[in-house]
């Protein structure tokens, strides 16, 4: 899919499929240009149709006339109430009416009082919103999406090189989403290590991956606990990418890589949708996305480090017993009173690992609590972070992304919950507050004095049935997020 700026008009634009966005009660004369051009009534036909202009309505029209076939009408709701988000949201649905409908998609929407982001944030939704993941079809089915975008209208200044950064970070979404949709028969341990591996070898990364000998040695007996009821080895995976010329900035980026999480003994039953653990290495899915967008757009000044500690967590006869005690790579001793909540304990490793490279800041992303789920649902995912600084930073990069995201409470009291009779710590506090005790059992493991922040992507990675840009199924949730704050914005807002 290739996106360029057209200087066409409505009256002059020819290919396949023209959208237009229009607010409501209409003054601009787009509709009047058209009905010139094409002989049609469509005032009156719009009314029929009782289009109004409202947002989230949309109507199209086969009109076979030579160098158009069709239009599509996209409603934005009043004039001044048109955002960065209201913009995303019609070009995905624009994106979704010109599906099947011809090889090119001329997109109008009014970007006059928004800057060179709101156009690329339209391009990277219809890109986003045409993905159709056909990998593990037999027969794939149709889908034909239109080759060639062009935007519009005046576009505001900076625009066209802005677009370059739209195919890095959709593919690192693309990545991100097929990560999290494989099956864990396809995506284990070890295709999480491919995968790493094929981005080093593409773009020129670095790339170690700690076999279990080597995170034995480094004492990380927290994330290993986590694997030894599977057949499939853990591998432990540290991809960098090092801008060329002076480093300002070494961000760490964690991701929670659990291809399967069956629970372990304490085996997820009853409501609990086991089948959809596969998704339970979204955190790291988002992180290397991300590194894939980053390796390719190479911003100036940064350094980027991705971490993921991924594994399996079954049952067998050798698997970790509820009660064990583990001690982490910290030398942090750790009573597992529940296998389910596993997360933490691969976390833990990675986050002291995460730690001694001595970084400006750490991230971590991670599937880690249902109670995330139940606070927050399927649009915003929980931040916790000591760091105002950096919680700001990252709600900032959110939002430019259209990722929702909510600053959580890292309620120090609640560590209490975490106490054990015999170890230094359980990894399973009481119910309520679930995400909050999951998050400062992190914080135990981040070495004080480095900025740290955690994302619980529980609830976004997944949307069952679509929504917005999303198709349904996997979101890609975070990749936008984590590109936007390592480069502080600087793809979109050139
Ligand atoms: N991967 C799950 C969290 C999860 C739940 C993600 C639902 C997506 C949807 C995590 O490993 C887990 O099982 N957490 C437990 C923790 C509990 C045992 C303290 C949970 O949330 O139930
Ligand atoms: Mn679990
Ligand atoms: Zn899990």
């Amino acid at each position: 899919m290739q996106f360029s700026l057209s200087s066409a008009s409505l009256e002059s634009w020819t290919g396949s499929v023209l959208a237009v966005g229009l607010v409501e009660s209409d003054a601009s004369g787009l509709v009047e240009q058209l009905e010139s051009r094409l002989e049609l009534a469509i005032k009156p036909w719009l009314e029929q149709r009782r289009f109004k202009g409202k947002s989230g309505e949309v109507t199209s029209l086969q009109v076979l006339k030579p160098g158009l076939s069709s239009l599509v009408f996209v409603g934005l709701g009043s004039a001044e109430s048109v955002t960065l988000e209201t913009l995303r949201g019609a070009a995905a649905k624009a994106a979704k009416a010109s599906l099947g409908q011809g090889d090119s998609l001329g997109l109008l929407l009014p970007w006059g009082n928004h800057d060179s982001a709101a156009v690329v944030a339209a391009a990277e939704a219809v890109r986003l919103t045409s993905y159709k993941d056909q990998r593990f079809r037999s027969d794939a089915e149709p889908h034909n999406v239109p080759e060639r975008i062009e935007l519009l209208g005046p576009c505001p200044a900076g625009t066209e090189a802005a677009l370059a950064a739209v195919a890095p970070v959709c593919a690192g979404v693309e990545l991100a989403r097929e990560l999290v949709a494989a099956p864990p028969n396809s995506l284990t341990p070890a295709a999480m290590a491919d995968t790493a591996a094929a981005i080093a070898r593409d773009f020129g990364l670095e790339l170690t991956v700690l076999e279990r000998s080597d995170c034995e040695q480094r004492g990380m007996g927290a994330f290993l606990s986590v694997s030894k009821g599977s057949d499939l080895d853990p591998k432990f995976i540290h991809l960098t990418y090092r801008a060329e010329g002076p480093i300002d900035r070494r961000l760490v980026l964690v991701g929670k890589g659990l291809t399967f999480d069956s629970g372990g003994y304490n085996l997820k039953v009853g409501a609990a949708q086991i089948h959809m653990m596969k998704y339970d290495m979204g955190g790291s899915g988002a992180v290397l996305g991300a590194m894939r967008a980053l390796a390719e757009l190479r911003p100036a000044g940064v350094e980027v480090h991705a971490i993921v500690a991924s594994c399996e967590n079954m049952v067998n006869g050798s698997a970790v017993h509820p009660g064990d005690i583990v001690t982490a790579s910290n030398g942090t001793t750790i009573e597992i009173n529940n296998t389910d909540a596993e997360g933490r304990l691969t976390l833990a490793d990675a986050l002291v690992y995460a730690s001694k490279l001595e970084p400006d800041a750490i991230v971590d992303l991670a599937t880690l609590t249902g109670a995330c789920v139940i606070a927050l649902g399927e649009e915003i995912a929980g931040l916790w972070s000591p760091d105002d600084t950096l919680a700001t930073a990252l709600g900032n990069a959110a939002d430019q992304a259209g990722e929702g995201l909510w600053r959580m409470p890292l309620k120090a009291s609640y560590r209490d919950g975490l106490k054990s009779q015999l170890a230094d710590l359980k990894n399973t506090g009481p119910r309520p507050g679930g995400s909050i005790t999951a998050a400062l059992f992190l914080k135990e493991f981040v070495d004080a004095g480095i900025p740290w922040a955690h994302l619980d992507i529980a609830g976004t990675v997944w949307s069952d049935k679509g929504r917005g840009m999303d198709p349904a199924g996997a979101t890609g949730y975070g990749v936008r997020t984590l590109v936007n704050w390592v480069t502080g914005g600087a793809t979109t807002a050139a």
